[in-house]
């Protein structure tokens, strides 16, 4: 009793699902880091942060503004890590998301989910032309 060979239709069909896998593999890493990117080109326009912010939290047009103790000011993007929506409120020391209620605290990490990544942080200047500030998304 001699080894038997697969059908040569079997063979076939085997090659194609292997091949299938090889080339789907990359692919999809590629259409996941296409998607990233078109994503990150979506990010919000620069936020003018106002000189008299309140200190502690709170919301300016698409940031999350945490004015120190000391004054100095932090920004997160407003969008949510969950499914991006776009948070509109804080309570306290925690920002809340409307949609399905993920809480972040003042530095942008995770309270409670289902978000479990932390806000985006945004690149805070000053802006000599207003006094206040002007906040960027992170490249
Ligand atoms: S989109 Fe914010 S919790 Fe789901």
């Amino acid at each position: 009793m001699g080894l038997e060979l697969p059908h040569p239709a079997s063979r076939r069909h085997f090659f194609r699902q292997a091949l299938a896998y090889v080339a789907g593999v990359p692919l999809a890493v590629l259409l996941v880091d296409m998607l990233r990117r078109v994503r990150a080109q979506q990010v919000a326009p620069p936020v003018a942060i106002p000189p008299d912010v309140a200190a502690g939290l709170s919301v300016v047009e698409g940031a999350i503004v945490h004015r120190e103790g000391d004054g100095a000011i932090r920004a997160y993007s407003a969008r949510c890590t969950h499914l991006g929506c776009r948070i509109d409120r804080v309570a306290g020391d925690e920002v809340i998301c409307p949609c399905h209620g993920s809480r972040f605290r003042a530095d942008g990490s995770v309270v409670n989910g289902p978000a479990t990544r932390p806000l985006e942080p945004m690149r805070v200047e000053r802006d000599p032309a207003t006094g206040g500030w002007i906040a960027r998304a992170s490249p």
